[in-house]
């Protein structure tokens, strides 16, 4: 190593580093603040929908009732797949549903017309039809996977609703609606995170939004990123029952291992989404006579106070995939549904790359063999 490489300070993982601005979405850390274009989640959580929350990160302020009517009926009017993409679903319907995601994502390019356009106005508009073609590709697939025919969208239902809808084949209640909602609202937008950081790295070589959006999907298949909350619910049923959450804690942070739903890249106190989730599970669990799934939850939370003080806290992942299950969703379906909120974020994340573009490139510190002479195969 030279005097100079020894200068050389890397962040891994790019922990800490800034790589450009945003006026998306604000996070304090440490406060446990989360906010998109200035409004705090809180409100949003309890007082927007996805479709509002959607308009807000794409074009940056609330909608009037008007202008929300007519992005609503152009969300609803784009709820459209190509046959092609069925036959895609078809062919590799026994996949992970984030794989028949990722697939289907990436082949939508060759049936848009405006692919290759990367202007602002049609990025949105590409924006707008993946956000409605997302929840068809993941109800598409549950039902095609399961020997049943897609469901065709309810164009009198929300978005939220409608996915529920054509992924069960029957109008959800208004509570099951609206906490789906909720989530979404809860999931579309994050900062730089993995995905998004992905997608914003695709879009600054130039390609298109529907390239960098499959990235996205590529990204938050990850256990570390979407595959929390999947994970969460695999971890709840081996527990079993609250009074084993202590002792299963015990073993986890022996072996060093994460307990999941807990700890964040960036949130050093609780991640501020995760209340509105913790009251659903609370709400449900009671209502369908499960408590237990609650009560582990809380035991687990309890179990983990120690690392509460270093700042290893209860992430959005943690309650939601509780949700899902006590809402019947199989727990492959937890990352897609992830998903299926988060493409107004990798969107808004692409027109701003794209804005101001330039090449994602960081650089490795070699620390390789030292220069040597090629040796030809026959004297190896
Ligand atoms: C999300 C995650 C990858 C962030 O990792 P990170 O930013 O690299 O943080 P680190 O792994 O450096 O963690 C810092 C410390 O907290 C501990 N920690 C982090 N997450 C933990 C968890 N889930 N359970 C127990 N301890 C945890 C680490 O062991 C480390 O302790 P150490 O300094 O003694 O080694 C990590 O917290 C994790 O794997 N969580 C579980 C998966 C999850 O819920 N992901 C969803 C995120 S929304």
């Amino acid at each position: 190593m030279s005097d100079d490489d020894a200068k050389i300070e890397i962040h891994r993982g790019l922990k800490g580093v800034y790589f450009d601005r945003s006026r998306v979405c604000y996070i304090d850390g440490r406060a446990g603040e989360l906010r998109y274009c200035g409004y705090s989640i809180h409100d949003l959580a309890e007082r927007s929908t996805f479709e509002e929350t959607c308009y807000l990160l794409m074009k940056g302020e609330l909608p009037t009732r008007a202008a929300l009517d007519a992005f609503s009926a152009e969300l609803r009017a784009a709820r459209i797949l190509p046959p092609g993409i069925y036959d895609i679903i078809r062919t590799v319907k026994s996949a992970h549903p984030m794989d028949v995601l990722r697939t289907a994502v990436s082949a939508l390019a060759a049936f848009d017309a405006e692919v290759a356009d990367n202007s602002h106005e049609a990025t949105l508009r590409k924006g707008i039809r993946l956000t409605s073609q997302v929840p068809m590709i993941v109800a598409a697939h549950e039902q095609l996977r399961n020997g049943r025919e897609p469901v065709p969208p309810n164009p009198k239902l929300s978005h939220a609703a409608n996915f529920l809808y054509m992924l069960k084949g029957a109008e959800p209640s208004a509570d099951a609606a609206k906490l789906m909602d909720i989530d979404m609202v809860l999931h579309a937008e994050h900062g730089s995170n993995a995905s998004a950081f992905a997608a914003r790295v695709v879009a600054g070589t130039e390609a298109n939004l529907h390239a960098a959006i499959t990235a996205g999907v590529a990204a938050l298949s990850g256990p570390a990123h979407g595959g929390a909350a999947e994970n969460v619910m695999r971890m709840a049923q081996q527990i079993g029952d609250p009074a084993s959450a202590a002792e299963y804690v015990k073993s986890k942070r022996a072996n060093r291992e994460p307990v999941m739903g807990f700890g964040h890249r960036v949130y050093r106190a609780e991640d501020p989404r995760a209340r509105h989730m913790r009251a659903g599970v609370e709400r449900l669990s009671r209502e369908m006579g499960q408590p237990q799934w609650y009560q582990i939850l809380e035991a687990l939370v309890e179990a983990m106070k120690p690392y509460a003080r270093h700042g290893v806290c209860v992430n959005v992942d943690f309650y939601s995939g509780v949700v899902y299950f006590l809402n019947g969703i199989p727990e492959d379906l937890f990352v897609p549904i992830f998903a299926v909120g988060r493409v107004p974020g990798w969107t808004v994340q692409v027109l701003e790359q794209f804005e101001n573009n330039i090449l994602i490139r960081p650089l490795t510190l070699y620390n390789g063999a030292e220069p040597r002479p090629y040796v030809s195969i026959e004297q190896r």
